[in-house]
C-alpha cells in the first residue's frame, strides 16, 4: 500500500516492530516505517477498541501512538527511526511511566 516515492534512501537501520526485525531507510519516522513494513494497524482505542493507523503524519490526529524503546504513548510520526529501536504496537490505555 506504502512504498517510497524515490529510491534515494542510502542509509538502512535495523529496527524491531512486533517482535519482527526490518531494514528500514534511515532518517523516515517510525509511523512511516510501520507503514513501509506493511502494517494496518498500530493500536486499539481505550473505550471502543477501534483499530487505528498512522492518519496525519504531522502530529496533529494522535492515532499513531505506540511504545517505542517501552515509552508508551509516543507520537511515532514525530519520532525519527534509530538503529535497534524496539517499536511495539499499543493495546488499550497505555500505563503512565516516569522517564526519571
Ligand atoms: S499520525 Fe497523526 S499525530 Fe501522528
Amino acid at each position: 500500500m506504502f512504498r517510497l516515492i524515490e529510491e534515494r534512501h542510502s542509509d538502512i537501520v535495523s529496527v524491531r516492530i512486533e517482535n519482527r526485525e526490518f531494514q528500514v531507510p534511515a532518517g523516515i519516522s517510525v509511523a512511516a516505517a510501520v507503514l513501509l513494513c506493511g502494517y494496518k494497524k498500530v493500536r486499539n482505542t481505550p473505550v471502543t477498541d477501534s483499530p487505528r493507523l498512522p492518519y496525519c503524519m504531522m502530529g496533529i490526529c494522535f492515532d499513531c501512538l505506540m511504545n517505542i524503546d517501552e515509552v508508551p504513548n509516543q507520537q511515532a510520526c514525530q519520532v525519527e527511526v534509530r538503529e535497534n529501536m524496539r517499536i511495539e504496537f499499543q493495546r488499550g490505555a497505555a500505563e503512565l511511566v516516569s522517564l526519571e
